[in-house]
């Protein structure tokens, strides 16, 4: 099958990717010159694991193509998935200028029958939108489906290529089994497809976004409780995580979610709850509590260092998660803002995001130096904090780390580290909800 997919970045380059690895013909379209320059140059302008092999492989056996030209690839689609972004506006509702601007090319350029796709995350009612702006350019026949996207950062070729359901909104019986024909090679296990209506899938993905946000807030919270009563998390967890009505996934304590999705699509709901006259009071909670626990590791840090003049603290981890180079919405950046804004500086390091973590630092370069390894960022630290779980922090060198720092402090934004183990090492250990109050120095 001819597709084309407008719009090349974290959710489009891997979806047509994807695609081309099953056999389809996919062009990749994007308006920034410098992205499709730089693809068909083999350079590949996002970190995510798997994606550069399989992009290199499906280029050279031409059925992976990059370019700025919408008209013409867009003309040769049967489908037309649209990936661009949907940021939010002033007011946090989702900004469709994207979208919409594509919707009307598209309406342009499309000569037959076409499956139009939004991909992007998407509020209700975006799909008779896009039907409008389409019919207000073209008589040529055509459906729009709303097939939202559910891959993660980090792991996202493994999701699009596995994913636990596809849903694909539309009424059109023609258009969902051309859909269903797509994703069949990529379900496996009796994972479904779920067709239904466009509004519903629509609302489909925000709720999923909504509910993950909540369990993160939760958990957060339960952990700031269990910290102040003595208790450690990390045993809660365990114990409610064997039951199966709660299950396993999105209960891990930290520096609060960040990331392009889950403050923007919550806080895009809520706002479609504004309109609709409906508050959505838990929403509310879980953006309160979310916005609070990014301030966490930088009040653990002041309740240790009282002065923070002079000191320098060593950060590993700058990205929203491991697995990513993206840094929107990164934990990291509140807190690096606040230790400098208190006096401090910072030496950080992270294994892939730091090109993109400069653009969020401008203006903050004389107190903030960000290095080529963990280590290094070490020396004379008064302490470390972890603020990204990245693989290669699991296992450091306690003794090096020792040796390194002014002093054995340790503040683990993730819980990484075990703090009997590490006071048995002679370090002072600071977790989130580990049950334990901060020395006051
Ligand atoms: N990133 C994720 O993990 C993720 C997961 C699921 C869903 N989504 C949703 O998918 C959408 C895309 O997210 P993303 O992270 O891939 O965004 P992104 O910012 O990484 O990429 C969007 C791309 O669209 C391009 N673009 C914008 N306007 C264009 C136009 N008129 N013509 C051609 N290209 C254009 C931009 O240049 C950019 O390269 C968003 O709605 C997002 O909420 C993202």
């Amino acid at each position: 099958m001819k597709i084309a997919v407008v719009g090349t970045g974290y959710v489009g380059l891997v979806a047509g990717t994807c695609l081309s690895n099953k056999g389809h013909h996919v062009t990749c379209i994007d308006k920034q010159d410098r992205i499709i320059d730089n693809l068909n140059q083999g350079i590949i302008p996002i970190y995510e694991p798997e994606l550069a092999e399989l992009v290199l492989r499906n280029k050279n056996k031409n059925r992976l193509k990059f370019t700025t030209d919408f008209a013409s690839s867009v003309a040769e689609a049967t489908v037309v998935f649209i990936c661009v972004g949907t940021p939010p506006d002033a007011e946090g509702r989702a900004d469709l200028s994207a979208v919409y601007k594509v919707a009307e090319l598209i309406g342009k350029a499309i000569k037959g029958w076409t499956s139009v796709v939004t991909k992007s995350t998407v509020p209700v009612g975006t799909a008779d939108k896009v039907r409008e702006i389409i019919s207000g350019v073209t008589d040529v026949e055509f459906e729009v489906v709303s097939n939202p996207e559910f891959l993660k950062e980090g792991d996202a070729v493994k999701d699009f290529n596995h994913p636990d359901r596809v849903v694909i909104g539309t009424r059109c019986e023609k258009a969902a089994a051309l859909m269903e024909t797509l994703y069949q090679p990529f379900v496996v296990n009796d994972k479904p497809i779920i067709v239904m209506d466009n509004r519903s899938a629509e609302f489909t993905k925000y709720a999923a976004n909504c509910m993950l946000a909540t369990k993160i807030s939760f958990i957060n919270e339960m952990a700031n409780l269990a910290e102040r009563v003595g208790v450690d998390i990390k045993q809660v967890r365990r114990g409610i995580r064997a039951d199966v009505r709660i299950g396993p996934h999105f209960l891990y304590p930290g520096a609060g979610y960040g990331g392009s999705c889950f403050p923007k699509d919550v806080e895009a709901l809520v706002q479609t709850g504004k309109d609709a006259n409906y508050e959505l009071r838990i929403m509310n909670a879980v953006q309160e509590v979310n916005q609070s626990q990014k301030e966490v590791l930088f009040a653990k840090v002041q309740q240790r260092f009282p002065d923070m003049k002079g000191r320098t603290f060593a950060i590993w981890g700058l990205a929203f998660k491991p697995g990513t180079d993206d840094m929107r919405e990164a934990p990291s950046v509140v807190l690096i803002k606040s230790l400098v804004a208190a006096g401090a500086k910072v030496k950080a390091y992270d294994p892939k995001a730091t090109e993109r973590a400069k653009d969020e630092l401008v203006g903050l370069e004389d107190s903030v130096s960000l290095l080529d390894n963990g280590e290094d960022c070490l020396v004379g630290a008064d302490a470390l904090i972890v603020v990204t779980q990245w693989d290669e922090f699991r296992v450091p060198s306690f003794d090096e780390m020792r040796e390194s720092l002014k002093e054995p402090v340790i503040i683990d934004g993730r819980n990484m580290f075990s703090p009997s183990e590490l006071e048995g090492l002679g370090f002072e250990y600071y977790g989130i909800g580990r049950g334990r109050s901060i020395k006051k120095m």
